[in-house]
């Protein structure tokens, strides 16, 4: 089913500080954004902003710069920025696709990715975030030994991801089919991760780090 566009849901995020339509204009200047020179972690298909809205709090001192293209889920993660008064939070409402447009080589420390679409369909794979169109990418915005962390409910998925990970020269740090709360207590659970957990479908985690 699609949902109805939110006509009004633009006009809002424009009305937000927090929120940079005009993102390309800021590569390499994230840090003048922010302020200071904290670390850059971004979340990449960032949804409503449960996890970020958590995390951010926990980490003052860690810049977050959060993407979405789905303007329909991303107005509320927008109004939660402002309303919860997340000071190290900016959002991008983009497609990751040409996030290498967005950021300078080197700028990044961390990329989330949390439960992406998994688009089965073999002509659909390179829509993947984790797709090596877009790890090539990532490559060039990360630094040297910075992280992708990934959580997804779909083990098919990733799998292929897996493999494209040690293609593309990531190196396996964590890897886990079944990830358990009680192994992982620092875990913010996503909106969509609360639901698989409740229907019980094991969750997978891996955190691959770049090798340069
Ligand atoms: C299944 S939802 C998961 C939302 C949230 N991360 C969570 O765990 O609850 C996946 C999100 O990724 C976004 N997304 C998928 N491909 C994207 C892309 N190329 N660029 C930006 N966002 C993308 C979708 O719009 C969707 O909101």
């Amino acid at each position: 089913m699609r949902l109805r566009k939110k006509h009004w849901a633009v006009p809002e995020m424009k009305e937000n500080p927090k929120v940079f339509f005009e993102g390309k204009k800021y590569k390499g200047h994230w840090g003048e954004v922010f302020g200071n020179s904290n670390p850059i972690h971004i979340e990449i298909g960032a949804g409503k902003g449960q996890f970020i809205a958590k995390l951010s709090k926990r980490n003052p001192n860690i810049n977050y710069v959060i993407i979405e293209l789905d303007t329909n889920a991303f107005v509320y993660a927008c109004r939660k920025i402002k309303e919860d008064e997340l000071e190290n939070v900016r959002a991008l409402p983009i497609n990751a696709e040409n996030i290498i447009e967005y950021f300078d080589k080197d700028e990044l420390d961390r990329i989330y990715i949390n439960f992406c679409n998994p688009w089965p369909k073999k002509r659909h794979n390179k829509r993947r975030l984790t797709h090596p169109r877009f790890l090539v990418q990532y490559r060039d915005i990360l630094r040297e030994n910075s992280e992708i962390h990934l959580k997804t409910d779909d083990r098919d998925f990733f799998e292929d991801s897996l493999e494209y990970f040690k293609d593309n020269s990531f190196e396996n740090k964590i890897v886990d089919f079944d990830m358990k709360l009680s192994d992982y207590p620092e875990n913010i659970v996503t909106e969509y991760e609360q639901k698989w957990r409740d229907k019980n479908i094991p969750i997978c985690y891996g955190v691959f780090k770049i090798i340069k």
